[in-house]
């Protein structure tokens, strides 16, 4: 995958986009990240870019033509164009899917008091990492090319595989455990070192649903739960039940 990202920072990307996983990843080709600076195509005399807002206010606001030029000259025609912003539609893991399977990503980052309204009529999505207001929408895209490079073939190793994360099957993951099997007076659940698999399995799923339940039943109303799953909230909520009592 191509990413293109827009910005009048790119030195912000130099940190984590250079380090672990997704640097390996784009030294073994899986992605490769072209930052564009919206400076190099202004045609002002002193290379601004940005501009006072038209009816007065505070702050500055992006104008366009810098940050058209640069995408029109860099932008794939295929591939999405993703504009950062906080009002835009809230970024999850079902969007970091569809996005994974594009061939190009181009991402604008705004900055400053905001972009010329024109700006959005380049995108086919505009997204919010969450309802708080950053300075600039670099940490956005950094969050967006995060989340979607983890997911594309060979990015993460077949132990590390995604497909047990929070929110990717619509449950939260259940807990983890490594050594030692005794810390502190907290205990390794038995089940976990038996090496019955089937057991381990059950025991994981149970616990994924009991997580989900306790800290967001908003996502096990859009889930696809099995009889089996049902069975399960049905125990859990007995066992909860008894624990109260
Ligand atoms: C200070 S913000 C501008 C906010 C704008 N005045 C508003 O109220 O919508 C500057 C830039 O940071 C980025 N940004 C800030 N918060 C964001 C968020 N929660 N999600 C995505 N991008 C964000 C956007 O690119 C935005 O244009």
């Amino acid at each position: 995958m191509d990413i293109y990202v827009f910005t009048l920072f790119p030195e912000m990307f130099t940190g984590p986009m250079e380090t672990s996983i997704l640097k390996k990843a784009q030294d073994k080709g899986l992605f490769s990240l072209h930052l564009i600076n919206y400076r190099d195509y202004s045609l002002a005399k002193h290379k601004n870019v940005d501009d006072s807002p038209f009816g007065g206010g505070a702050g500055m606001v992006l104008k366009p033509e810098p940050i058209y030029n640069a995408v029109e000259d860099n932008c794939p025609l295929q591939g999405k164009v993703i504009l950062m912003s906080p009002q835009g539609q809230k970024f999850d893991q079902q969007l970091a899917c569809e996005l994974a399977k594009e061939e190009s990503l181009s991402i604008i980052c705004g900055h400053y008091e905001g972009f010329d309204e024109r700006i959005r009529n380049l995108a086919d999505y505009e997204v919010s990492i969450g309802d708080y207001v950053l300075t600039g929408g670099e940490l956005p895209a950094m969050v967006v090319i995060d989340a979607v490079s983890r997911l594309l073939p060979g990015v993460l190793g077949e132990e590390e595989s995604p497909l047990q994360d929070s929110f990717y099957n619509g449950l939260l993951e259940y807990p983890q455990y490594t050594r030692p099997r005794s810390f502190n007076g907290m205990e390794v659940p038995e089940v976990l070192i038996s090496g019955n698999h089937k057991q381990i399995a059950l025991w994981r799923r149970k616990e994924s649903l009991r997580r989900t339940r306790e800290r967001r039943p908003d996502l096990l109303e859009n889930t696809n739960l099995t009889i089996e799953d049902k069975n399960m909230l049905a125990e859990i909520e007995r066992e909860e039940l008894a624990k109260d009592e």
